[in-house]
């Protein structure tokens, strides 16, 4: 089955690698990581939980659990120079941008602890990633509204803490709510892993070259920051909102698209492997109407999705080209309801995807038979050609 070719629309699809990890099929829309079927796993199975399978190949006990949980909570704070660190920012910049900087720049606090070689330096590598993205991702969000970084409380668990870093405030007592955790914890279950996607296969490929967990991840935090990936939540709010201003007229936005207008997508639509549903949006559409309908008034957004969604399946210009709602269309909608920013929807799916990549990159490390390696090319360019000096050009 590995080394499959094919040459499709320009592309030369192959397995890029062999792992163990994450099971797809595209037409059965079957994803499984370590055999275990995503619906067994979404809000049945913790964050933590399904980030210890993940990385562990096994689901934990509780005793197991509590001592990841444990191993995590005492690395959540980030070193007091990092804090500096957010104040070389622009306010608006790009919380994608300051997160794959940010994780780059942690890197330099262990360089005695970055041999990719030792188990156990891997390990802790994996552990302090772990504990301090969410801090990371936190401060982004809060420098970008000029707000003081808040240092994380271990009392609380690990989404709860991201949730209070992020939305608390030092001048008032920030009352978690256990639904929106909840939540939040089951759509980073649903972004843990996702087999070679473009971050992932990044993550391996910067790896193959023994460059350490820090800079790897790093690299796929950047290839997930691409619209037509990870950046995928972000537009699908853009393109929904865009709509509305429009007046809402949503058969004219098909046209567009269906006219193929210059960077007009139906965002959210379509996957590389997916061809006939993604698992993943059928239970992500669930948990959107069912914390739309607990808002005191409905968001006009979940129309303007739920008329695309009709309209895209009937029509055979979307449904010839395999083109069905992914993982992405809805989740921008409950991130907007659980008040997070548009800008943030991407730092979001990088929070969920990082077991994800740590468990695929210790694959790879461990096992050189997994390693992406050194992707060749279908050479396409001119034939053998002699050098002709400038003077007789
Ligand atoms: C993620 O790989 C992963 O696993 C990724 C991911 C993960 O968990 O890591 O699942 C997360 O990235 C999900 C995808 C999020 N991206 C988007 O929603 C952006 C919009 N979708 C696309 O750009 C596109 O669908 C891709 C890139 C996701 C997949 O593209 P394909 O399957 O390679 O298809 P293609 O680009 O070759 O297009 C085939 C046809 C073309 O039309 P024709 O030239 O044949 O006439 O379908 C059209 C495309 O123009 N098409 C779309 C479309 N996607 C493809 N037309 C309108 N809207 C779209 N979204």
């Amino acid at each position: 089955e590995t080394g499959y070719v094919t040459l499709d629309q320009g592309f030369v699809n192959t397995a890029s690698c062999a792992s163990a990890i994450t099971y797809i099929d595209g037409d059965a829309g079957i994803l499984r990581y370590r055999g275990f079927p995503i619906e067994q796993l979404a809000g049945k199975a913790s964050f933590l939980e399904v980030s210890y399978l993940l990385i562990h190949d096994a689901l934990p006990t509780p005793a197991q659990l509590a001592e990841f949980a444990d191993k995590i909570r005492v690395h959540t704070l980030l070193q007091e120079e990092m804090r500096t660190f957010f104040s070389g920012f622009p306010r608006d910049a790009h919380p994608m941008a300051v997160l794959s900087s940010a994780v780059t720049a942690l890197s330099t606090f262990y360089q005695d602890a970055l041999d990719p070689t030792d188990p156990e330096q891997v390990e802790i590598s994996g552990i302090r990633l772990m504990a301090k993205l969410p801090t990371i991702a936190a401060y982004a969000y809060k420098k970008s509204i000029g707000h003081p970084l808040p240092y994380p409380d271990n009392s609380l668990d690990y989404v709860e803490n991201f949730l209070r870093m992020t939305f608390g405030l030092p001048t008032v007592t920030y009352e978690i709510d256990p639904k929106i955790a909840k939540i939040l914890d089951m759509l980073f279950v649903l972004h843990a892993d996702h087999e070679q996607n473009c971050s992932t296969s990044t993550v391996r490929l910067v790896g193959s070259a023994q460059a350490n967990l820090f800079a790897s991840v790093a690299a796929g935090i950047n290839a997930l920051s691409g619209p037509l990936h990870g950046g995928a939540n972000s537009a699908v709010l853009e393109m929904l909102e865009q709509i509305r201003a429009d007046g809402g007229d949503v058969q004219s936005f098909v046209r567009r698209v269906k006219a193929k207008e210059k960077g007009v997508k139906l965002m959210g639509f379509g996957h590389r492997v997916y061809k006939n549903y993604d698992p993943r949006a059928a239970i992500v559409k669930k948990a959107a109407q069912d914390v739309l309908a607990t808002l005191d008034r409905p968001d006009p957004l979940l129309e303007i999705a739920f008329q695309l969604e009709e309209i895209a399946l009937a029509d055979d210009y979307f449904v010839s080209r395999k083109l069905y709602p992914n993982v992405d269309f809805y989740t921008g909608l409950i991130y907007k309801a659980l008040g997070f920013p548009t800008k943030m929807f991407t730092v979001l799916f990088a929070l969920g995807r990082l077991p994800g990549w740590i468990a695929q990159w210790a694959e790879m490390m461990s096992d050189p038979t997994t390693k992406i390696g050194r992707p060749r090319q279908l050479y396409t360019g001119e034939a053998e050609r002699q050098f002709v000096p400038i003077s007789e050009r």
